[in-house]
């Protein structure tokens, strides 16, 4: 494996969770300002105040009362996607992708009754899923549909870009697959595949799973690289805006793409995990370094994604040329 040599390990400036939670997360991101992106509906409130286009909110379960309504927030054609509020790395998310002989089929194909989907919402407010175990909010939402490129290599949901964004500088990114494995979510730590994604054009390039490196998705067996991801200066522009609206200096944008809607951003990070550097076999620390020494405080959006792109193509091509 890639960083199973610490001397590599070192030269590709890979940074562990350490050095993450000193220098970024603490450095950069105020406790205060976390809940903004903790809380999956207050950054879906401020999304919309920035106009970042987003999944509809169908709407909100607290108590008992709502859940009256909840039958009616599941009859959706094209199916709901249910989240704890304050939920993380895929924990919680049901994804109904219609209706099924009175019932409702989930993205892996299991049919479940209103019963079902009831005590799983139950199971949210009580907090088993959210961070802290706090009691929470269950999020209906409308299910996102894919479709397009990563067809080939998505499995059974919808595959998702992560962002980092460095005081509104974006400066890695990867496309995220769902897999048989991951119950139609791409969240690594349910068994995505990561797969890196070149910056200045937004095309792939190799992948990884469970921290192995892989070059074809696992159930398709089509192969990861060279794909052009569709709206790339799209998103880039909203995950920059991502900083804009919660002054977070260290976020992970996550944006999906609805085949009617195009670009949506699926919810923000303030603890991006580190695994982004496996899919990229390159550390993140070249990439932070001019963005930290940089006073980046009058340049706006369109300005930080041109830094970034500097520094991408002045680390990669040089690594090319090496
Ligand atoms: N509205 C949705 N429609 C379809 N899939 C979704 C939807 N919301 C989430 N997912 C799937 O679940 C994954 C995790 O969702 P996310 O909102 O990022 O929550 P978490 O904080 O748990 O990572 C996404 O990467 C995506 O694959
Ligand atoms: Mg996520």
């Amino acid at each position: 494996m890639i960083l199973g040599n610490p001397f590599k390990l070192r030269r590709n400036g890979v940074m562990g969770l350490n050095e993450r939670n000193l220098r970024l997360v603490a450095e950069l991101n105020p406790r205060g300002l976390m809940r903004l992106v903790n809380d999956k509906t207050i950054t879906k409130r401020l999304a919309i105040e920035a106009g970042i286009p987003n999944p509809e909110l169908i709407g909100l379960v607290s108590n008992p009362y709502d859940m009256r309504r909840l039958d009616q927030m599941l009859e959706r054609p094209n199916g709901v996607a249910i989240k704890p509020a304050n939920g993380s790395q895929g924990n919680g998310i049901m994804i109904i992708t219609g209706p099924m002989k009175g019932g409702y089929k989930l993205a892996n194909g299991r049919r479940v009754v209103f019963e079902d989907v009831r005590f799983h919402v139950m199971n949210i407010l009580s907090g088993m899923y959210s961070l802290g175990g706090l009691p929470d909010t269950a999020l209906i939402e409308e299910r996102v549909r894919f479709a397009g490129v990563f067809d080939e290599i998505s499995f059974k949901g919808v595959p998702d870009v992560r962002i980092i964004v460095l005081k509104g500088v974006p400066i890695l990114a990867m496309l995220r697959l769902p897999t048989a494995d991951s119950d139609g979510k791409a969240n690594l730590h349910k068994g995505g595949v990561g797969v890196g994604v070149d910056l200045v054009t937004g095309v792939t390039q190799l992948g990884m799973q469970y921290d192995q490196l892989v070059d074809f998705h696992p159930d398709t067996a089509n192969e990861l690289s060279g794909l052009q991801t569709p709206y790339w200066e799209d998103m880039l522009i909203m995950a920059a805006q991502a900083y804009d609206v919660t002054s977070l200096g260290f976020l992970g944008a996550d944006i999906v793409i609805d085949v009617d809607k195009g670009p949506l951003l699926l919810e923000l990070n303030g603890r991006p995990g580190i695994a982004i550097q496996i899919a990229n076999r390159f550390g993140l620390r070249a990439h932070v370094e001019p963005v930290l020494a940089a006073d980046t405080s009058k340049m706006d959006a369109k300005a930080r994604i041109a830094f970034g792109k500097d520094i991408y193509r002045l680390i990669h091509e040089g690594q090319a040329a090496a």
